[in-house]
């Protein structure tokens, strides 16, 4: 049994839309619409009990998760939500141990959140480019009590000479043209390590998966996460009017070497060529190679029978 002590963490529960979240201070108290939570009540009692307020209504003491305090943080920025997050940390298999990248700390919502899964063994190394959202997210990742598990730099890796990391498990990218970056992302990474960025428009999607392509990475795969909540009571359940609508687009993809592997000798020539090289480049030279001269041929034919044709009416009306 687990007793609530000065300093637990305690989620004071009304209901869904009213509830506080405070480290227990035997000193400090709430003053709410449902009357005063006093701090000192909460000391010795066990997670999940009571707690009544002066005008007598009651809250309950629950034990803060990860979603608590993801949902409570305060923003610098726009967030990754648990929805999100949840296919994340799923389709990536981020766990126990695993080296992270993240470059877009915003306000530390995605570090935290992947933090408390790759603790005790792994760590997150993030990268912000503004001071003001790091200071955000350092007060938020403490507060979630990973701290430990999450080291910040203040560097843009788009201009870094040199990158300060290597075989990373996952890169997680948030901001506004991933695209970029992701030569720089594929250098840190280990063979068929996973990338994931976050894409709020459709647009970054596009460029995005180009991008990928270019730099040999594969199992592309582009998401949307929408959740539903369901009002569920007896006799008139239905979906409800309220919850969170679009947040973003996900884009997921694994580190390939597209050029190592072939066995046969045979297959090599042909393959290493037309992968080697970026496919956008690819279709542009060889649809200009293959439509440049053959349209100039028929058009030129095509204008040397009219023309004859022409002439030749034209001698049979004159005769
Ligand atoms: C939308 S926020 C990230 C939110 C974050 N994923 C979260 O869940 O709280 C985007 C962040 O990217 C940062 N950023 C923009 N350009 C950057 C760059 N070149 N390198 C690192 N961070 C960058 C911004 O300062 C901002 O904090």
């Amino acid at each position: 049994m687990t007793k609530i002590k000065q300093n637990s963490p305690v989620l004071f529960f009304y209901n869904n839309s009213k509830k506080w979240l405070a480290k227990i201070s035997k000193n400090e108290s709430f003053h709410t619409h449902i009357g005063i939570l006093k701090h000192s009540d909460a000391i010795g009692k066990e997670y999940g009990s009571k707690l009544i307020t002066n005008k007598d209504k009651y809250v309950y003491l629950l034990e803060p998760t990860m979603y608590d305090y993801v949902m409570r943080i305060q923003h610098g920025t726009q967030i990754v939500y648990p929805k999100d997050i949840g296919y994340i940390i799923a389709r990536a298999g981020i766990g126990d141990g695993q080296k992270i990248l993240e470059i877009g700390t915003g306000s530390g919502s995605l570090t935290s959140f992947v933090a408390s899964v790759v603790k005790p063994r792994g760590h997150v190394y993030t990268f912000d480019v503004d001071e003001k959202f790091m200071k955000i997210a350092e007060k938020n990742i403490k507060k979630a009590g990973v701290s430990k598990y999450v080291t910040q730099h203040n560097l843009d890796l788009k201009t870094a000479k040199k990158m300060p990391l290597e075989d990373m498990d996952v890169a997680l990218i948030d901001l506004g043209d991933p695209w970029v970056i992701i030569p720089q992302v594929r250098k840190m990474l280990k063979g068929s390590g996973s990338i994931f960025a976050i894409c709020p428009t459709m647009n970054q999607l596009e460029k995005l998966t180009m991008a990928l392509v270019e730099n040999e990475f594969t199992d592309i795969e582009s998401t949307e996460h929408i959740i539903r909540n369901i009002e569920a009571r007896e006799g008139k359940t239905r979906h409800s009017f309220q919850g969170i609508g679009h947040t973003t687009y996900l884009c997921f993809a694994r580190k390939a070497f597209f050029n190592r592997g072939t066995t046969k000798s045979s297959e090599k020539p042909k393959s290493v060529k037309t992968t080697k090289k970026s496919p956008t480049k690819t279709i542009k030279k060889s649809s200009a190679k293959s439509s440049k001269k053959p349209v100039t041929k028929t058009v030129k034919k095509t204008a040397k029978k009219l023309a004859t044709r022409t002439v030749k009416k034209k001698a049979k009306k004159s005769a």
